[in-house]
């Protein structure tokens, strides 16, 4: 798996702008040309509300990010967006309500760039980093419990499906037996501290640091990133008016394997989840593949972005089917919730 920043080794160095990634790609997938309202549920440094907001003068952008310093730091944006461009901090596993809530009860275009930005990777102080010493905090929203809080108080079985299930470490029960014997002794408190732990158990790759695996594994149960995608999708779904364009951008398998079975499903007539199951009743299909898989960057873009390279872009129209009732909605996180286990944790 590889994941944005940290699984890159170029990921680190100077406080480096965020580069937004396939940006020409997803204002395409966007039809970003024909105006219109869209969420970018993202913003981090505003990358694509920027490039959505040019590409037509009539367009209106209603941008969300969790982190208060991404929403501080867009406001001389907001100010120069002569009302167009409204910035909302914010969850976007709830992009519907707070579209609405901004006055776009049905919206042209949602976009996600799933992940962190080079502003929290390379900010010590944000605990995000095994590059950068800092507290081991990786909260995005700056509020509720802490990467340290977790390997601090969780039980070793749940530390290690943790870091096994959403970092894919095969190394997983050993590095979570030694941060149980070391935390007997003092809490871990830095980001230095669990990266040095980690690396006396798990072998160096070349060009990823050994701790890659568990600090994204640490980062995604933090802020619940897979929850909040399943979320995000189906609020896009609700969002979109007919003919209205989703594009989501993800850095690591877990994530684009959620969307890739999210809009196969609502793609088809007949979602079938396993040879197991039987065969569920026809439903209008609630999207359109656009493209027959995911984009990726080129070799343009990988050399002047390294970040890019592990980047997925999937998009799709909405049709003008009604939206899963709730129970639908709910047979649907389920069926996402039980992604295929894996084997051979040691
Ligand atoms: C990869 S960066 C986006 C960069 C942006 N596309 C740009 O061009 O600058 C991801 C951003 O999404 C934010 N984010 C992550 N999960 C979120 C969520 N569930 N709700 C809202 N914002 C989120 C992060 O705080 C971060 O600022």
């Amino acid at each position: 798996m590889t994941g944005r920043g940290e699984g890159d080794a170029d990921a680190a160095g100077g406080p480096a702008p965020h580069v937004p990634v396939l940006l020409a790609e997803c204002c395409a997938a966007l039809a970003a040309e024909a105006g219109g309202v869209h969420v970018d549920g993202t913003f981090g440094a505003g990358g694509y509300s920027v490039a959505l907001l040019a590409a037509n003068p009539a367009t209106r952008v209603v941008a969300i990010d969790r982190d208060p310093d991404a929403v501080a730091r867009g406001q001389a944006l907001v100010t120069g967006s002569a009302g167009r461009l409204t910035l909302v901090q914010g969850r976007f596993g709830e992009l519907d309500r707070i579209a609405e809530e901004a006055g776009h009860a049905q919206v042209d275009g949602v976009v996600l760039d799933i992940g962190v930005s080079s502003m929290q990777l390379d900010q010590p102080e944000r605990g995000f980093s095994f590059r950068h010493d800092g507290p081991l905090d990786m909260r995005m929203e700056q509020a509720g419990p802490s990467a340290a809080d977790l390997v601090n108080e969780l039980p070793e079985q749940d530390l290690a499906a943790i870091i096994f299930h959403l970092g894919e470490e095969r190394r997983s029960r050993a590095i979570a037996r030694a941060v149980i014997e070391r935390r007997r002794r003092a809490p871990l408190r830095t980001t230095a501290e669990l990266a040095e732990l980690v690396a006396r158990h798990v072998r160096s790759e070349p060009g990823h640091h050994p701790a890659t695996r568990t600090f994204q594994a640490l980062r995604i149960a933090v802020n619940d990133e897979l929850g909040q995608l399943v979320d995000a999708l189906h609020a896009a779904e609700r969002a979109l008016k007919p003919g209205g364009r989703l594009a989501v951008v993800t850095f690591h398998s877990l994530e684009d394997r959620l969307v890739k079975l999210f809009l196969q499903a609502r793609a088809s007539r007949s979602p079938r989840a396993s040879r197991h199951l039987p065969s569920p009743e026809p439903v209008a299909p609630g999207f359109t593949l656009l493209g027959r898989g995911p984009t990726v960057a080129g070799y343009g873009e990988v050399s002047r972005n390294p970040r890019a390279r592990s980047a997925k872009l999937r998009a799709a129209v909405r049709t003008d089917a009604p939206a899963p009732d709730p129970l639908t909605e709910l047979y649907e996180r389920t069926r996402l919730a039980g992604l295929p286990g894996q084997e051979g944790v040691s």
